[in-house]
């Protein structure tokens, strides 16, 4: 399949207008399947409605069937036709958090949406993106649009629309190029089908924001601990993953290059994760500065595209600098955790 490259100049006063835009949601409406960014990660989208088109989804990716997709709307409107009534918790953070990088698990309404959306659940993610292209193509397309992460199954999330075209060109119909996502991991899950909402992913926007708008909160146990399964299907899978294996190191930069000198008198290439701060102290094969620790949002927008470049530079061992899990550094620490495996050297 010849997939169709557009570049679109990203304004805020984008329109359903856009020649550009009528022709992706045109494809959408036939059921083919378009890459498009949000302010997380870039998402690769389908008619939600269209068992047909979400197969497709699934199938560019190479997803496993029993992870369930995120219902992406333009409209509150759209809402009163997924699910059925929304507890109160989740309309005050509705009006407070979107269109943003929040997504709730609510009750599905019946026949509203493909099952392979759902992958058989009685419950359906939803989120209204916080990007002026991901809105006005929802719009036009008219439809609820299904969207994961536009990645291969495992590989880090695409934060550029080089990363969409490096996975899936030749797989989906349309990538549509509006730069770089804004805040680089992906949207945090909350699971408000029961009485007190569950954190099922950190991400974008943080537990600290959402516990000042409705108190305290539940963490899944399967975020934490190896031995729980976790509730997201989505999270017991091993994710954005570099070729070379990877371990995240707590010690200081001293300890970190230490290590390093270990590794390489045993013949390895070794690539070592850093921030700005530090970058200068290591001496390794490969050094990636990634955002600044100072500030963790620099270090979520640079991450996936840090770890995507270690495929590049050949190394056989990686090793990260460990985060603090406060803020947007409890998905940083999530998704490093992910891509290691679960290997802490402490
Ligand atoms: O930022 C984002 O959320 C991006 C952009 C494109 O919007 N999308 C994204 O989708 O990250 P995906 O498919 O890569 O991740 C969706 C996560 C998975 O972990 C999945 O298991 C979980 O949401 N999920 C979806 N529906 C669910 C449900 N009904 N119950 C529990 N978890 C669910
Ligand atoms: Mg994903």
């Amino acid at each position: 399949m010849k997939t169709k490259r557009w570049f679109v100049d990203v304004t805020d006063e984008l329109s359903t207008n856009d020649p550009q835009i009528a022709q992706a949601a045109a494809l959408l409406r036939e059921n083919e399947v378009v890459a498009f960014p949000t302010e997380t990660v870039y998402g690769l989208g389908a008619n939600a409605k269209s068992t047909d088109a979400v197969k497709k989804i699934y199938e560019a990716k190479g997803r496993p069937s029993d992870n369930p997709l995120i219902v992406h709307i333009a409209d509150i409107s759209q809402l009163d036709d997924l699910t059925g009534p929304a507890p109160e918790k989740a309309k005050t953070l509705i009006k407070r958090f979107w269109p943003g990088a929040l997504t709730l698990i609510l009750p599905c309404k019946p026949g509203a949406l493909s099952p392979r959306v759902t992958a058989g659940l009685e419950t359906v993610a939803i989120r209204m993106p916080d990007h002026p292209l991901a809105l006005a193509l929802i719009r036009e397309s008219g439809l609820p649009i299904a969207a994961p992460s536009a990645n291969l199954s495992g590989k880090p999330s695409p934060t550029k629309a080089e990363h969409v075209a490096y996975d899936l060109d030749g797989r989906i119909a349309g990538i549509m190029d509006g730069g770089p996502t804004g805040i680089g991991v992906e949207s945090t899950v909350l699971s408000c089908a029961g009485d007190i909402p569950v954190l099922l992913r950190p991400g974008g926007i943080t537990k600290e924001q959402i516990e000042a708008e409705i108190g305290p909160i539940l963490v899944d146990k399967g975020l934490s601990d190896q031995n729980e399964k976790p509730i997201s299907p989505g999270m017991k899978y091993t994710h954005y993953a570099p070729t070379a294996p990877l371990a995240i190191c707590e010690g200081s930069p001293e300890r970190i290059q230490h290590l390093i000198q270990e590794y390489q008198q045993g013949g390895r290439r070794v690539g070592v994760l850093t921030t700005e701060e530090n970058a200068g102290v290591y001496s390794a094969d490969y050094v990636k500065s990634c955002g600044r620790r100072a500030q963790l949002e620099t270090v979520a927008a640079e991450l996936y595209d840090a770890l995507r470049s270690f495929d590049e530079k050949k190394v056989d061992f990686i090793i990260s600098e460990s985060f603090p899990d406060t803020g947007v550094g409890l998905a940083i620490m999530n998704r490093l955790m992910k891509a290691a495996g679960g290997r802490v050297i402490r």
